[in-house]
């Protein structure tokens, strides 16, 4: 799918063929002049996506196909190096873009192997390449930069980005924190595959996401080289360091496990961790084909970072998970990882889902039903926090992991499976899942996808439980 807002590469050759009968003349000259006379003077790349939670989150007027980052990391002194080579494409003609990198110390910055002007402008690496870039053509960028990296600090008060550990450093960025150690086109509208190549001292892991390609000692350091093929958002991408364990297997689906466990952590993650590939097999039936080639965890010991990450393919704990966790975590590699969101306002569609997923795996493993969940969080008093704000609307990005999304969104699918019944509910989530897999979905597709399968008009419904203020009236 092409997010919204990213206008297609458009090729003189297109247009011509395209716009023959339709353009005039002089139109149709002017677009075969550009395609081979001088540079068009071309605008500046807009400083965010256009995201009104995190305005600055993104950038305008390219797509990144792919980030090639070599990193290299001292635990002790805490000292970040580091080298991003951006592939991309200009979605415009592009005089100017930004980056979005905060802190850290830019050395240099090319595009296409030429120098490029640059400079710092809060979160934004403002960069001016030589020359203008065509709209459709693609461009390398390569940033090298230092530094010691630093989390930002979320609206809700979490600490997001690159969190120093005892060992090493827990990396998450959710929803903006990739900033906080590469340069990016960091909004979830822009997907890309990964390289990443990570040097850390002799003893210490790096686990990123996608496969392990090689892994190298020498003179007391140690390198790892990982890459995603698969579209992913700069917010799942992740490098932890630490002191861990590692495991690896293949399931018998032919999926490549990872596990990499502080071993403070161990004996209580081990139990869990065992589940890993019942519970993928569980998803997969009920969502659709597992999106990626390879999953896992890493379970680190950062007992001051209160959260979990579905970093894409192998997601991230702060300490050894519940099973509802790893639940939870790995249903969002269906919903949000693969089918991601164009707009953080829509949360509900990771949140709501992937906690729906916990409720239906009680439901199905000998525990609660989904219906007693749903009744017993319908019990609470209308002036319960869970009825604050309708999690299709949550008003600003400090609400974006608040109760009302995680709690009231799988009420939501609740009321859905209910009105339509079981049957139609997993065919419009298998639908959701394949529809936009690798891609995006946004709320109104996806209501729009339940009303199409279960030929029931839903806008009541979805009314009530995703935009209306308050208790709903009725369950
Ligand atoms: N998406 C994570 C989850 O599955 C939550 C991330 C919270 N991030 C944050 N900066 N507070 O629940
Ligand atoms: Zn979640």
């Amino acid at each position: 799918m092409t997010p919204l807002g990213r206008q297609p590469a458009r090729r003189p050759t297109a247009v011509l063929r395209r716009g023959a009968v339709l353009a005039t003349v002089p139109a149709a000259l002017a677009a075969l002049l550009g395609a081979t006379g001088p540079t068009p003077a071309g605008t500046a790349g807009a400083s965010g996506a256009g995201d009104p939670y995190f305005p600055l989150s993104g950038n305008g007027g390219y797509h990144v196909r792919h980030y090639g980052l070599t990193l290299r990391y001292d635990t002790s002194s805490r000292h970040l190096d580091g080298r991003a080579v951006l592939s991309a494409c200009a979605t415009q003609n592009l005089s100017r873009f930004d980056l979005d990198l905060k802190g850290l110390k830019v050395t240099g910055v090319t595009v296409d192997g030429t120098p490029a002007a640059f400079r710092r402008a809060g979160q934004e690496l403002v960069v001016t390449p030589r020359r203008t870039l065509r709209a459709g053509r693609d461009f390398r960028v390569t940033v090298t930069y230092d530094g010691t990296p630093k989390p930002v600090t979320d609206p809700d008060g979490s600490a997001d980005g690159w969190i120093p550990t005892d060992d090493g450093a827990f990396v998450a960025g959710e929803p903006q924190g990739a900033m906080t150690w590469f340069p990016a086109n960091s909004h979830p509208r822009d997907k890309s595959s990964y390289d990443i190549t990570v040097t850390v001292p002799q003893g210490r892991t790096a686990v990123a996401g996608g496969v392990l390609l090689g892994q190298r000692t020498e003179h007391g350091r140690t390198t790892f080289h990982w890459r995603e093929t698969e579209p992913t958002a700069a917010y799942l991408a992740t490098v932890t360091i630490g002191k861990f364990k590692v495991e690896q297997y293949t399931t018998h689906d032919g999926i490549h496990v990872y596990n990499a466990v502080d071993p403070r952590e161990a004996s209580a993650a081990a139990p869990v961790l065992k589940k890993l590939p019942s519970v993928l097999a569980w998803e997969s039936k009920l969502f659709g084909p597992y999106p990626f080639r390879s999953a896992g965890s890493i379970v680190d010991h950062a007992p001051d970072v209160g959260y979990a990450l579905e970093t894409q393919t192998r997601p991230l704990y702060d300490s050894a998970p519940d099973l509802s966790t790893l639940v939870h975590e790995n249903a969002h590699q269906w919903f949000g990882d693969s089918v991601s969101l164009t707009a953080w306002k829509d949360i509900w569609l990771n949140e709501g889902f992937a906690t729906y997923a916990e409720w239906l795996y009680a439901e199905q493993h000998g525990g609660d039903s989904a219906q007693k969940t749903f009744d017993a969080l319908y019990a609470r008093p209308a002036n319960d926090h869970l009825w604050a704000f309708p999690p299709g609307d949550p008003g600003s990005g400090r609400n974006i992991f608040d109760t009302p999304v995680y709690a009231r969104g799988a009420m939501t699918l609740h009321a859905l499976r209910k009105a339509v019944g079981d049957r139609d509910f997993f065919r419009i989530l298998r639908a959701w899942t394949a529809g936009h897999r690798g891609g995006h979905g946004t709320t109104a597709q996806f209501t729009g996808l339940a009303e199409r399968i279960s030929g029931k008009r839903l806008d009541g419904l979805f009314h009530t439980w995703l935009f209306t203020k308050g208790k709903p009236n009725s369950a």
